[in-house]
């Protein structure tokens, strides 16, 4: 059963690729696409086959696709344009007879009023729609939106406009793994999991990270269009900083909280905690005490 993984050269689809390998599937049955020349070569070692392709080309997609039985679509980057670059692969996927597709979407996007929850709404409306079977795995927020930041929390601290909003995030390796497990595993039949791990606030994250390092750090609230202008003044587009600031007011109604075991059943193992993920970007990047 060929798999062939859309948006493979990306810090998720990569981890997939290493997942699948993990649980068997064998190298000559995974196809690895992206844009990303350098990538895709590094992907080619690994004895996958790797083809490029841009989701904006529907001729490169439809080469892309060609021989799969199942596709991970991984949702795209272009905030606004991803919705058409989503549909152009469901309709790529069909015109080459693929039996199943399975797309990364995001937490509560059934009801989510967010920014970022319209496309994946669409996106899954879409796909639904099309008659392929498919499986929405509803993805949490990543650890690492904030283990990435930590130098730059430690400066400065941390503000927003999330509340006390729970975000039931998890690593990208959870997530990577639950698509491999679903990927590779009995089928489901066509649904959608609600992924996402033991829930924390921004003011956890805060403390976690103080008490990892010894040095402290806070997290301070702020109305919504005072932290939007601040990630302005850091360099921020303006309707990046607004979709970051209407995310951070989702947090804060509960727009990333997962109430279910979703994740954990389908990787087999508690998903990663966030202190878990703070010790090891501690370690990595040598922020230790
Ligand atoms: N849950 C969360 O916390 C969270 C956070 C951030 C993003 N996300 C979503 O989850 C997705 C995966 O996360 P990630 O960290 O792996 O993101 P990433 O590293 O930016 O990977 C995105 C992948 O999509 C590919 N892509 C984007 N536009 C494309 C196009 N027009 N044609 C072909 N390929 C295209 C990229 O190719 P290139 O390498 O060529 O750019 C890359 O392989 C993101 O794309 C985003 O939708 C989720």
């Amino acid at each position: 059963m060929t798999v062939t993984i859309m948006g493979a050269t990306g810090h998720l689809g990569g981890l997939v690729v290493g997942a699948l390998l993990a649980r068997g599937q064998s190298a000559s049955e995974i196809i690895a696409v992206g844009r990303d020349e350098s990538r895709l070569v590094a992907l080619g070692a690994l004895g996958v086959s790797a083809r490029r392709a841009d989701y904006d080309a529907p001729e490169s997609v439809d080469d892309a696709v060609a021989g799969a039985d199942t596709v991970l679509l991984i949702s795209a980057t272009d905030v606004g344009r991803r919705f058409a670059q989503h549909r152009a692969v469901i309709d790529a996927a069909q015109r080459a007879g693929v039996t199943r597709l399975v797309y990364t979407s995001v937490v509560n996007a059934g009801t989510a009023t967010t920014i970022l929850a319209a496309e994946h709404r669409q996106t899954e409306e879409y796909l639904r729609s099309a008659g392929l079977e498919y499986v929405v795995l509803r993805n949490g927020w990543y650890h690492e939106n904030f283990t990435d930041q930590i130098p730059g929390y430690l400066e400065r601290g941390i503000v927003g406009s999330g509340g006390a909003g729970r975000i039931s995030g998890a690593a990208r390796a959870d997530y990577a793994d639950a698509a491999a497990a679903v990927l590779t595993g009995p089928w489901p039949g066509s649904r959608t999991f609600e992924l996402g791990g033991p829930a924390y606030t921004l003011t956890d994250v805060a403390a976690e990270i103080s008490q990892q390092t010894g040095d402290e750090v806070r997290y301070v609230d702020l109305p919504a269009e005072v932290y939007q202008g601040i990630l302005e003044s850091a360099g921020l587009a303006a309707p990046v900083a607004a979709m970051l600031a209407d995310e951070d007011v989702g947090l804060a109604s509960g727009a990333l909280f997962v109430d279910g075991t979703d994740l954990g059943d389908l990787i087999g193992r508690p998903p990663t905690t966030l202190a878990h993920a703070v010790a090891q970007a501690v370690a990595g990047g040598g922020h230790a005490r």
